[in-house]
Order: structure tokens, then C-alpha cells, then sequence
């Protein structure tokens, strides 16, 4: 199995955090937050890794270089435009022929790292592999309707959500994604969903499962979100 890392977005929403650092980098607990996003994928037994990167990301790639020093092998992606995460998980194309893993540069997940879990949930025969979360407010992010794991619908953002089961930035794809990237047509902001590429997939009869995160999950895309995290990893490692 391979993994991908989408690293392209621009952290705008942190604001003078970002200015010099992409928010790949910032340090949670003492360490990148992309460190524990590699950690995850070591734990899983993935050690081969694409992290996708767009314009002003160069510093993550100097930071990772090839991966070694970490015990990985890294390679680099790059999204030309900023046109959604269906269109940066396709950048993988040419180079994924297997079953691939994808964790957001900024997710993270506590207690316990899930992906290795999510991988064999996935073994199973699914298409694609979700996570699950229940949230407070789910209208900022994809949401899941499902029946014992079974996913029976999603939607990107939706204004009136369904359920609170938001999906966590963690995916297991098998590599027919790719066909359903082409034939995605794109949401709002001209941005392509990949939730709405798993959707086409459900549409079709594919297997969609969701392995749900009872744990604490942090998508690092505002300055309350980076402060709670870092808070959480200093109280783990004082
Ligand atoms: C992306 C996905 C969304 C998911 C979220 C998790 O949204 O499109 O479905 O819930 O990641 O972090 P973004 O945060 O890029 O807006």
C-alpha cells in the first residue's frame, strides 16, 4: 500500500501563524504536525509516500527530503492549481497502480493513530474506506450516512446535514478513485470534491465502508483548532 499526503492547501485561515511556515510544519506537541501524520502511516506499515504539494509548500519538502531519516521513502506531488482534493489525490495517477492511503497534512487523531485499523477494515473488500467522527457542527465538513459501517450516503458541507458523522481526512482508496476523479464535476468555488467522487462510487454500487473514530480528531485549520491540539500533546508529553 501507498500513501498520500495532500500538503497543497494554504493555511489562510491561521493566518500570521502561516506567513512563513506552512501549516504542515507548525509544531504540535514539540513536533510537524506532518511528522505525526508519517508516524500514522509507519504504524500502518506504509512506507512509501507521496505528500502533494502546491505553490509556497517548498520548506515541507525540505524539511521531509527523501524520507530517510524518518525510515520512509518520500516522493513529491505537486497541484498547479488550487482546484479541490479530488483534483490533488489525482495527482497520484500515473504513479499508484495498488490500494492507496490518504491522511490530510493537518489531521490528527488521538489516542490512537487509526490508519493501521482503517487498512484492515479496508482488506475486507471495500472500494473505499472512511472515517467517521461525530461532530457539534457538521456543516463544515463532509458528512456520512450510514448503516453498520455500510455507507449509504455523503455529502459535501452540507447545510442541513443528515447525521453528525463528519468524515475525518483519512482514506483508503482502491485506485478505481482515479476513474471516478475524471467524471467528478466540480462544487463550489470550482473546487472538485473527492466526496463527491466517493458519491459517484456509492451511486454506482461500489462498496463505501466507514470505520468510526471514538478518539479526539483535530483538523488543524484554525488557530483554535491548532491551540486545543497543542495543548493536548503538551499535557501528553509533560
Ligand atoms: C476536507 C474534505 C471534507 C472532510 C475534511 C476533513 O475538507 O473535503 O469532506 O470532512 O477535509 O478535514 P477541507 O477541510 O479541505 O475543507
Amino acid at each position: 500500500m501507498i500513501g498520500l499526503i495532500p500538503a497543497a492547501g494554504l493555511g489562510t485561515r491561521l493566518a500570521e501563524l502561516t506567513k512563513d511556515t506552512p501549516k504542515e510544519l507548525l509544531p504540535v506537541g514539540g513536533k510537524p504536525i506532518i511528522e505525526h501524520v508519517l508516524d500514522q502511516f509507519k504504524e500502518a506499515g506504509v512506507s512509501k509516500i507521496f505528500v502533494i504539494l502546491g505553490a509556497g509548500k517548498s520548506a515541507i519538502m525540505e524539511h521531509l527530503g527523501n524520507g530517510s531519516k524518518f525510515g520512509l521513502e518520500i516522493g513529491y506531488l505537486f497541484q498547479e492549481e488550487k482546484n479541490g482534493l479530488a483534483k490533488a489525490i489525482y495527482t497520484g495517477k500515473e504513479f499508484i497502480q495498488e490500494d492507496f492511503a490518504v491522511v490530510l497534512g493537518d489531521n490528527l487523531l488521538f489516542p490512537k493513530p487509526l490508519l493501521k485499523d482503517v487498512v484492515a477494515e479496508h482488506a475486507n473488500g471495500s472500494d473505499v474506506t472512511l472515517v467517521g467522527h461525530e461532530v457539534d457542527d457538521p456543516t463544515r465538513f463532509g458528512v456520512i450516512e450510514s448503516i453498520e459501517g455500510k455507507v449509504t450516503g455523503l455529502e459535501e458541507k452540507p447545510a442541513e446535514p443528515k447525521t453528525k458523522n463528519a468524515i475525518v481526512g483519512m482514506y483508503v482508496f482502491k485506485p478505481s478513485i482515479f476513474d471516478a476523479i475524471e467524471r467528478t464535476e466540480p462544487g463550489a468555488k470550482g473546487e472538485y470534491q473527492i466526496t463527491d467522487s466517493i458519491k459517484l462510487m456509492l451511486n454506482e454500487g461500489k462498496s463505501i465502508r466507514v470505520v468510526k473514530h471514538e478518539g479526539k480528531w483535530y483538523d488543524i485549520g484554525t488557530k483554535e483548532s491548532y491551540t486545543a491540539a497543542n495543548t493536548e500533546l503538551e499535557a501528553k508529553n509533560g
